[in-house]
């Protein structure tokens, strides 16, 4: 008989995130030997380059001016309705597919991915996504009784695997006849790649070569939680209209989150929202999400739901918005162009990069990669095949010495 007092699903390991233990560390570094000491690309969220934390002033300025009944009334189970109608133009901007579009509130992007998990696989199915991932992904298929399994990422010639991604997926669908895929673009958490529409035309040929068996059911969820820093010369949303059309056994969700395009992490802001060419299979979507808000955490953040819209709807407050999240989707994009130069003059190899939050530096051991660099102050997330470097949390400066002190720890041992 089990020694646990939790039901045996529940039972996990007795630890804390490794994000936020290693997060601690960092602190504890900065009090010992002072901030200019310490590099903390630790946490994926947005600072300044002197370390202030990143909340848009339009943002909070706005929410602190809503009337209280605007923050503390319930918001609907299913989000408010003129917020579902917002979030889907924050989420397609210009690229709405001509397609049913319907959309459920969720507190971030985490609860769109559970609801995907929960109700779009059978207990027991395993839900795939390339072989560098966000860990949680794991985490909810696991507490859904659902399992995680992966595919190659990167080609030799640093595109996605397409090749590796058919063979997984033909397996898997082929074994339970439904299958959800996740990918995390544009600017996949951890590598900062980006599908590219080529490689978007790719992944639907094979979709839609799976769709002529009518009884396969083909769910793919697009995570775009870094959406938004992404420059807007590099069109990154344009891959949304390519869900136009597709057979009625496929279906796109989107997972969409305030968290970062918004700086509203612990507001828990976002939505599902679903893509489909058929209108029953919308309806569907929207009632089975409407009624799992209700069975996990009821409704969403009313307040957090009023300020998006607004800043959606009305002229003057979005576009001291926009041009406040330019700034730094700027500066961030600076700190990647530095770190990129960098990592070539010293020979620094990285997984492809191409927008967003981090870059990754593939290493054999990364556990061991990081406990080495704590010890140059450089703290680092070690992940599946690589090193996380949060290139949001760390200024200019550092994000130009961070490679060198990376290079002489791997090369001492890891290549
Ligand atoms: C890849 C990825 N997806 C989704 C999320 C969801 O975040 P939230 O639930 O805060 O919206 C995150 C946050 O770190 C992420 O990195």
């Amino acid at each position: 008989m089990s020694k646990n007092m939790v039901a045996d699903h529940a039972i996990r390991p007795v630890e804390n995130d490794t994000i936020f233990t290693i997060s601690a560390k960092a602190s504890e570094a900065v009090e010992k030997y002072g901030p200019d000491k310490v590099i903390n690309s630790s946490m994926g969220v947005l600072l300044e380059d002197n370390g202030d934390f990143v909340a848009f002033k339009s943002v909070y300025d706005y929410l602190e001016s809503l009337e209280a009944p605007k923050i503390a009334a319930y918001a609907s189970i299913e989000g408010d309705k003129d917020f579902l109608k917002a979030v889907k133009k924050a989420c397609f901007k210009d690229h709405m597919p001509n397609a049913y579009i319907e959309a459920v509130a969720t507190p971030g992007g985490s609860g769109a991915i559970h609801h995907s998990v929960f109700n779009y696989t059978n207990i027991g199915d395993t839900v795939i996504t390339s072989s560098l991932y966000w860990d949680p992904y794991n985490t909810i298929c696991l507490e859904s009784g659902r399992k995680l399994d992966t595919y190659n990422m990167f080609n030799e010639n640093g595109g996605l695997d397409i090749d590796a991604f058919k063979e997984k997926f033909n397996y898997y669908l082929t074994k339970q006849k439904r299958l959800l895929t996740i990918f995390n673009t544009p600017a996949h958490n951890p590598t900062g790649y980006s599908v590219s529409d080529e490689e978007w035309d790719e992944i639907l040929v094979v979709l839609k070569e799976a769709a002529k068996d009518k009884d396969n059911k083909i769910i793919v969820l697009v995570d775009i939680a870094y959406i938004d820093f992404c420059d807007e010369k590099f069109n990154r949303r344009k891959f949304m209209e390519k869900f136009a059309g597709l057979d009625e056994n496929i279906l796109i969700l989107i997972a969409f989150s305030a968290s970062k395009g918004y700086t509203m992490y612990g507001l828990r802001n976002g939505a599902l929202l679903c893509v489909t060419s058929k209108e029953e299979i919308a309806k569907e979507f929207f009632y089975t999400n409407l009624h799992s808000n209700r069975g996990t955490w009821s409704n969403g953040t009313k307040g957090a739901m009023r300020v998006l819209t607004d800043i959606i709807n009305d002229e003057n407050l979005g576009n001291n918005f926009i041009k406040e999240r330019d700034h730094y989707v700027k500066m961030l994009r600076r700190r990647a162009d530095v770190f990129l130069q960098k990592s070539e003059e010293v020979g620094l190899k990285l997984y492809p990069y191409k927008d967003g939050f981090f870059v990754c530096i593939p290493c054999k051991d990364p556990a061991k990669a990081a406990d080495l660099l704590m010890e140059e102050n450089v703290f680092v997330i070690p992940l599946q095949t690589g090193l996380r470097f949060a290139l949001c949390a760390v200024g200019e400066e550092k994000c130009a010495l961070a490679p060198k002190i990376i290079k002489e720890v791997l090369s001492k041992w890891d290549e």
